[in-house]
């Protein structure tokens, strides 16, 4: 009845006897001796080659991976699109026969990345793509990414090892599910540098006294007074914590007040960030009752859209939008505070720390 050995082949193989050449389907061009070899110019390499692909609002990753390289993107503000074009790899006229989609394409580095996973098979397979890629589009960037490479490309933007690589800093993007980073340690520097030389400028012959509220200032102050090129001193203050239980229980109190006596002396109230402004116009008071030469504030990061007290600041590093950010002395129920730049928190865990 039946042909116990039927032939292997596909059956538009099987029709036996045509000489036009069969259809194929786009892929890796296998059996290339069964099409005659006419020639047709191909739009491989030419700019019909590069095909647009829809985008439809949700990207659907095909690996994992893919996924966490977009999440890092996301997290140090690099814009990128999913497979946003086809590059035609191998073609007959139009009828495309091959074609490539690397992964992301990043706009400002103007470059196109490929992830690949460490199996060697998929790895050789990509690099022949990669290679043909390059022969037909010169001008197009084109990068094959393993996971560590990731690290080498964010450097790119300005991101150190402490930012990538550092334990506290993966746990904040993991566990702590993290948003973004918000100033990077060279971003907080150069703000840093930009307030020193203000302050070293506007008291040129009046050295002030500089006051920082404990504890989270602490990171800032240090730096700041090191761009500071005037005979500075500091001081310290710190403020009883609203109780644990997170309301309005208990007025706040001076729990550690100055050592040095500011009558008479210029004063700049340092801070590392006004929220409400309500710390802020309560430690003024207690500080122009001591009557100094002059009183101004400089804060590291101002989020005035937050504010309740109206209170008048000279020198602001960064304004932010109403967000909650860790990093660089500022905690998140302590913890934090040792990482060297600033990340924001996701609004679903915006819970201002009560012991802080
Ligand atoms: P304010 O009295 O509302 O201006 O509160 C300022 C204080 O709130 C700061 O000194 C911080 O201790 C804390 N705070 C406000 N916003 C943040 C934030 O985004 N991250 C960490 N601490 C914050
Ligand atoms: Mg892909």
């Amino acid at each position: 009845m039946h042909d116990p050995h039927p032939p292997a082949p596909s059956p538009a193989s099987r029709r036996g006897g045509e000489t036009a050449p069969l259809p194929r389907s786009a892929g890796e061009g296998q059996g290339e001796g069964a099409v005659p070899d006419t020639f047709e110019p191909s739009i491989a390499g030419t700019p019909a080659g590069i095909i647009d692909r829809p985008t439809n609002g949700s990207v659907v990753f095909a690996h994992p991976s893919e996924r966490e390289f977009a999440r890092i993107l996301d997290f140090y503000r690099v814009p990128w699109r999913y497979e946003p074009r086809s590059f035609v790899l191998k073609a007959r006229g139009e009828r495309i026969l091959e074609m490539f989609s690397p992964d992301f394409y990043l706009p400002e580095l103007d470059q196109y990345f490929e992830l690949t996973t460490l199996r060697q098979r998929l790895v050789t397979k990509k690099n022949r793509k990669l290679r043909l890629l390059r022969e037909l589009y010169p001008y197009i960037n084109v990068r094959l990414l393993y996971r560590k490479d990731y690290q080498e490309l964010l450097a790119k933007y300005g991101f150190g090892p402490a930012e990538l690589t550092w334990p506290e800093a993966e746990a904040l993007r993991t566990e702590a599910g993290a948003e973004r980073i918000l100033c990077s340690q060279a971003e907080l520097a150069s703000t840093v540098r930009r307030l020193g030389e203000t302050l070293t400028r506007d008291y040129t012959d009046r050295p002030p006294i500089m006051i920082g509220l404990l504890k989270g200032v602490s990171f800032f102050l240090a730096d700041l007074i090191r761009q500071v090129d005037l005979p500075v001193e500091i001081d310290f203050m710190a403020i009883s914590a609203l109780g644990n239980g997170g309301g309005s229980g208990g007025a706040v109190r001076i729990v550690k007040d100055l050592d040095l006596d500011i009558y008479g002396r210029h004063v700049v109230l340092v801070e590392d960030i006004v929220d409400t402004g309500m710390t802020l116009r309560y430690i003024l008071g207690h500080l122009e009752r001591r009557q100094p030469a002059s009183l101004e504030v400089c804060t590291l990061l101002d989020k005035r859209a937050r504010r309740l007290a109206p209170v008048e600041i000279r020198y602001v590093g960064v304004e932010l939008a109403d967000e909650f950010v860790v990093g660089y002395g500022l905690d998140y129920h302590q913890r934090f505070r040792n990482l060297p730049f600033l990340a924001t928190f996701g609004p679903e865990r915006y819970r201002p720390d009560p012991t802080a």
